[in-house]
């Protein structure tokens, strides 16, 4: 998804290109196919190249560049247009005195495109983004000056975005968003802006999240945020407490491998006054009176409708009813919603399109609305009744691991309160749960396991109750990284249709966890799988006999299913990660993929 990133000021001894470029390689996590900077020192000057932010580096005449205060920089996620030198951003009107970046869609570009276009004017690009600049160079032209014209502009858009500009000759950042996500970072010296935090985190950590519909004006000595009618508006600085380092690699390969060894530490932050191992009671503090009247509806994308899977489980067994569904399928017209209603967001960034859509529609009918969010700040968790922080810290990686962990783990939290059930064997299953992943990435197998069968035809993994969504989740992750058809299913599914895939060359995942009923069953599905001469791989406690018809066992500390759930999961995020590495993917930046998704 686009990243923006802006900068004003003197703060980075004049070196804005440091600053842009830095800020852009901080915002690659989000997924990009082209990137592009404007700096504005007397006259604009724009670079811009499809690829990698390598490929924009080397096109830079770096000899031409020093001293610029001031600039503005994107990587762009194409919506409208192939990825193209001409389709990256910035953009500029025709005499070049204004570059504009973008994030999000303009609905209505097409109209604006024709009735521009009718005016003279010729397009080089195919984006939506590029009307933008004509609109505010026509302005200019009509006399307004230069935020006039720039307010004049975004006035004629409909749809969602976040947008910076620069003027030729002008020492000042005008920026604006409209439901997609724009950060402003005060420094002392100067002014940052971001799609996120990262984008400048180096730099400061004192922050300004726009509203929709706000605009900001920042010079070298002055950010000024006003509203639609342009009247100021006071805002407040937050501090973040996210240490610049943990958005390095530490040492790490990847990201991704970063992250799934931080887990012990995210979901220890995630536990952090909120339980209480003396009474079994569960404290979620930021949390209002919650008490739900009727149905608890989850939406979610991704990983993080696994998790929604998850709570969804967790609120049946404590008798209260739930659903989840897909954001992208919730809708009021087949889901009957009202004022009683409880719906739960989980997202991770807070910014999914789809989700934010269906957290919108279930606010436009009253009902109460929660976000279960990492991003404190976050489109989600403003726009929501309530919000529960999941406190993974940040996430680069694309493939989403530790937030998954820390969102089931925020969700067993959040039933129990929901359930108003008191437990102190729940509390210290969910205590011991970072050690335990802390046993597993001591330990894992999971890398010889990825030697021996990274050149399978397929994955298919499987799993019943909470190891289900888990089960989903093994697949996606395999799917994301390696580039390998994978799914997960249902245990009792397999018989259904999936047998017809599997082979000796599509190993099966089962994640099999005490003793019970459903470790049973999901072992009489193994036996199926194996009597076809299909590789095994346990993921198991040792309660059961599974080893015995497993080829390779991966071990997980026994627990109760739902806590043994978030750590078999671990076991299925390494061995996504080594097959990947051994077969040389871009492990953090999957092709096609984006971390943050926020188009529908
Ligand atoms: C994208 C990411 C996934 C993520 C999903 C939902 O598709 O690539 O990793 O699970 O969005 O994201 P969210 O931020 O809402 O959890």
């Amino acid at each position: 998804m686009c990243g923006i990133i802006g900068y004003v000021g003197t703060e980075r001894g004049d070196d804005a290109l440091e600053v842009l470029l830095g800020g852009l390689s901080q915002l690659e996590y989000r997924g990009y196919d082209s990137a592009g900077v404007a700096l504005a020192d007397g006259g604009i000057d724009v670079h811009k190249r499809e690829g990698e932010l390598s490929a924009l580096k080397s096109a830079l005449p770096m000899d031409r560049f020093g001293g610029e205060t001031l600039g503005i920089g994107h990587t762009r996620w194409s919506t409208h247009g192939p990825p193209s030198d001409v389709n990256s951003h910035p953009h500029t009107d025709t005499d070049g005195q204004v570059a504009v970046v973008h994030n999000g869609i303009i609905e209505n570009y097409q109209q604006l495109r024709d009735d521009l276009t009718d005016a003279g004017i010729e397009f080089q690009s195919d984006t939506d983004t590029e009307v933008v600049p004509h609109l505010i160079a026509q302005y200019r032209d009509e006399g307004l000056d230069h935020e006039a014209a720039f307010r004049a502009a975004i006035d004629r858009l409909e749809g969602s975005y976040a947008i910076a500009a620069v003027f030729d000759g002008r020492e000042a950042v005008y920026a604006v968003r409209n439901e997609s996500p724009l950060v402003l970072g005060v420094a002392d010296n100067g002014y940052y802006l971001g799609s996120d935090v990262p984008a400048f985190i180096e730099y400061t950590d004192q922050v300004i999240y726009l509203e929709d519909g706000q605009f900001a004006r920042l010079t070298p000595t002055e950010l000024v945020v006003t509203d639609e009618n342009g009247d100021k508006i006071d805002t407040s600085i937050k501090t973040i407490n996210w240490d610049p380092e943990d958005a390095g690699k530490s040492g790490y390969d990847h990201y991704m491998l970063k992250e799934i060894n931080e887990q012990p530490t995210a979901l220890r932050e995630c536990f952090r006054g909120r339980l209480d191992e003396l009474t079994g009671r569960v404290k979620l503090s930021e949390l209002g009176n919650l008490e739900p009247n009727g149905i608890v509806t989850f939406v979610a994308c991704g990983t993080s409708y696994h998790a929604a899977m998850v709570g969804t489980r967790l609120l049946q067994e404590r008798g209260i009813p739930a659903q989840a569904f897909l954001a992208s399928e919730f809708n009021l017209d087949t889901v009957p919603i009202n004022p009683e209603s409880v719906v739960v967001g989980v997202t991770q960034s807070g910014e999914t399109a789809d989700t934010m859509r269906a957290l919108r529609e279930a606010n436009s009918v009253g009902a109460t609305t929660v976000a279960v969010t990492n991003v404190v700040g976050s489109s989600a968790a403003r726009e929501t009744d309530e919000v529960l922080y999941i406190r993974a810290g940040p996430e680069i990686s694309v493939a989403a691991t530790k937030t998954f962990a820390s969102q089931q783990a925020a969700l067993t939290m959040l039933a129990t309160v929901l359930s108003g059930q008191r437990s102190r064997e729940l509390v210290q299953e969910l205590r011991a749960v970072p050690d335990q992943i802390q046993s597993v990435l001591d330990t894992s197998s999971a890398r010889e396991i990825a030697e021996t069968y990274h050149g399978s035809d397929a994955y298919f993994f499987i799993g019943r109750g909470y190891h289900y969504p888990v089960a989903l989740e093994g697949a996606l992750k395999m799917k994301e990284i390696t580039y390998t058809h994978a799914e997960g299913f249902a245990a009792g599914e397999l018989k259904h249709g999936p047998l017809a895939l599997v082979s000796a060359d599509t190993p099966v995942f089962a994640i099999v966890t005490g003793d019970g009923r459903l470790a049973e069953k999901t072992i009489g599905n193994i036996k199926e799988v194996e009597a076809r001469g299909t590789p095994v791989v346990a993921v198991t406690d040792g309660q059961s006999n599974v080893e015995r018809y497993a080829d390779h066992v991966l071990e997980v500390p026994a627990s109760s299913s739902v806590t043994s759930s978030i750590v078999a999961n671990v076991q299925l995020q390494l061995v996504a990660y080594w097959t990947a590495n051994q077969l040389g993917r871009s492990i953090d930046k999957p092709r096609n993929l984006a971390k943050s998704v926020t188009v529908e």
